[in-house]
């Protein structure tokens, strides 16, 4: 899923060039290259496909040459990720009912790619047996808000445990509560599941947005299919799977992550990732001078010069014509300015 607009980057991640197609990390490869790269070590690269908005098309076959223009699915407008989930469910199902997929975000940090591929094949395995929706879950560190949780059986030994629970982006005082309760872990946001057992989800929970996609059915992957989802891709509810599926599901299954993660989904966690100086500033693509500075991330383009006395804790991104410095503490509002622009 490459769809997203990753409003908590900008200035660097715009709707014109969102974050998934950035190298937020300094390595020479963007987030969407990085993540082709990883599940091309357990998936063939021919079986992967690319969920995004029509206008990221040119710049998905520029970052990622190998991929023939088949496996984009464009969508006309964005809806969030239950509906591209679903469509390109149904895609599949006519080529393999009977396969078993992998859903992953694009803009994600994992290092170690052995245990992801590990994980992952375990969850498939798990779900050719069976009718389940898999997710893999990350051990929480602290009430983060912008995340699902997933209450599971502590008593359950297995290593794939039932889901009693799942809530997506609970307010901080829930969030505090699950923490303490020692229950939880985090949605990572990487879903293993059936065809079958998705669609059949589809079905129950979002009926409306079933039949919407079925009516499709017969054209996809035929000449005609760009003409009915551009009638009616737009027409679909705005929503994500967390909401429309897991919160809703009886039969989903968590498994522990055995892999470090990151969603990089906001400047801090960013800073997280990357490597520091003495004092803890991060700095990515620029010269700097800094004195009395600590705990910065400072990102700006074409090596320029940033001078900085007596600044703490700051996110400073220079991107064209645009100079942001901002607290730390409230990064999750860079969000807001965004809509305050427009
Ligand atoms: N194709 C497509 N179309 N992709 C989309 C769309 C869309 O309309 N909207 C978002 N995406 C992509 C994003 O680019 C990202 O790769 C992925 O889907 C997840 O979307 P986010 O918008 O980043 O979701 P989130 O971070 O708020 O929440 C999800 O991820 C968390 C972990 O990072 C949820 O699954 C949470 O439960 C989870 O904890
Ligand atoms: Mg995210």
């Amino acid at each position: 899923m490459a769809g997203g607009v990753g409003s908590r980057f900008w200035p660097v991640s715009t709707t014109d060039f969102p974050k998934q197609f950035h190298d937020m990390l300094g390595t020479g490869d963007t987030l969407i290259q990085k993540t082709f790269t990883r599940l091309s070590q357990i998936i063939p690269k021919e079986n992967i496909l690319i969920l995004t908005n029509e206008v990221y098309n040119d710049i998905v076959l520029k970052q990622l040459p190998m991929v023939k223009q088949e496996q984009i699915i464009l969508e006309p407008a964005m809806r969030n990720t239950a509906p591209c989930i679903l469509y390109a469910s149904l895609k599949i199902k006519k080529q393999n009912p009977d396969a078993v997929m992998v859903v992953a975000p694009s803009d994600h940090w994992i290092e170690d790619e052995v245990q992801f591929c590990a994980n992952l094949q375990h969850a498939f395995d798990f779900c050719e047996r069976e009718d389940n929706l898999m997710t893999l879950g990350i051990l929480p560190t602290f009430p983060n808000t912008g995340y699902g949780y997933i209450e599971f059986d502590k008593l359950d030994s297995r290593p794939v445990k039932k889901v009693k629970q799942f809530r997506e982006k609970p307010d901080y005082a829930t969030a505090r509560k699950f923490i303490q309760s020692r229950n939880f872990l985090w949605n990572a946001g990487i879903f293993v599941w059936s065809v079958k057992s998705v669609l059949n989800a589809f079905q129950e929970f979002q009926p409306v947005m079933f039949d919407h996609f079925m009516k499709g059915y017969d054209d996809y992957n035929t000449s005609k299919e760009s003409d009915f989802i551009k009638e009616n891709y737009p027409l679909a509810e705005n929503i994500s799977v967390d909401y429309a599926i897991l919160e809703k599901a009886q039969n989903v299954f968590v498994l522990p992550a055995t892999f470090d993660w990151n969603d990089l989904g906001t400047w801090g966690s960013l800073h997280e990732k990357l490597d520091k100086d003495e004092n803890n500033n991060a700095v990515v693509n620029a010269r700097v001078l800094l004195e009395n500075a600590s705990n910065n991330i400072i990102r700006a383009e074409g090596k320029k010069l940033v001078v900085i006395d007596g600044l703490d804790d700051y996110i400073i991104v220079d991107k064209d014509d645009t100079l942001l410095i901002y607290p730390k503490s409230k990064e999750q509002e860079i969000k807001t300015i965004v809509s305050k622009l427009k």
